[in-house]
């Protein structure tokens, strides 16, 4: 039985029907052609899928798509769509990933952090992170660019 759902998805109204098993990353990335959620473990663990649920960043490969039902999802592509890259960019001018697999992943959870928390310490940092993994980089870069832009944010740096 398909069931209809409706969300704003970076911006934007969609209405669409789902199957009660069927998963955000899936309708994302098959239904609606988003690429920047990855499908990584697909059972939590490596927030490769991390998208912004309502403000809070959620594993999309642990939501069914009826529970985004009513809700607001943003995912990279939207904050590429409305010119919001200042953290995407500080990430790229550390050399803070590779592959860039876990990069989305990384910025959706690092931009909840910034907006909850905008002067979080190290120690701070690596526990809002510690559910996106890397398998290239040794996190160095990752967390030299989050204080870069916790600094940034201090200055009022950041457009
Ligand atoms: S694919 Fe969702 S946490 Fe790994
Ligand atoms: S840069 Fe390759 S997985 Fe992170």
């Amino acid at each position: 039985m398909d069931i209809p759902v409706r969300f704003k998805l970076n911006g934007v109204d969609e209405t669409l029907t789902v199957r009660p098993t069927d998963r955000l990353l899936d309708v994302l990335r098959d239904r609606l052609g988003l690429t920047s959620p990855k499908y990584g473990c697909g059972k939590g663990e490596c927030g490769a899928c991390t998208v912004l649920m309502d403000g809070l960043s959620v594993r999309s490969c642990l939501k069914l798509a009826v529970e985004a039902d009513g809700a607001e999802i943003v995912t990279l592509e939207g904050f590429q769509k409305r010119g919001d890259t200042w953290i995407q960019d500080i990430y790229a001018r550390h050399n803070a990933f590779q592959c860039g697999f876990c990069a989305p992943g990384f910025i959706m959870s690092t931009e909840e952090l910034l907006r909850r928390h905008p002067e979080p310490d190290e120690e701070e940092i690596r526990e809002a992170l510690a559910g996106n993994l890397c398998r290239c980089t040794g996190y160095q870069n990752i967390l030299a660019a989050v204080s870069e832009m916790v600094t940034t944010l201090k200055t009022g740096d950041t457009v």
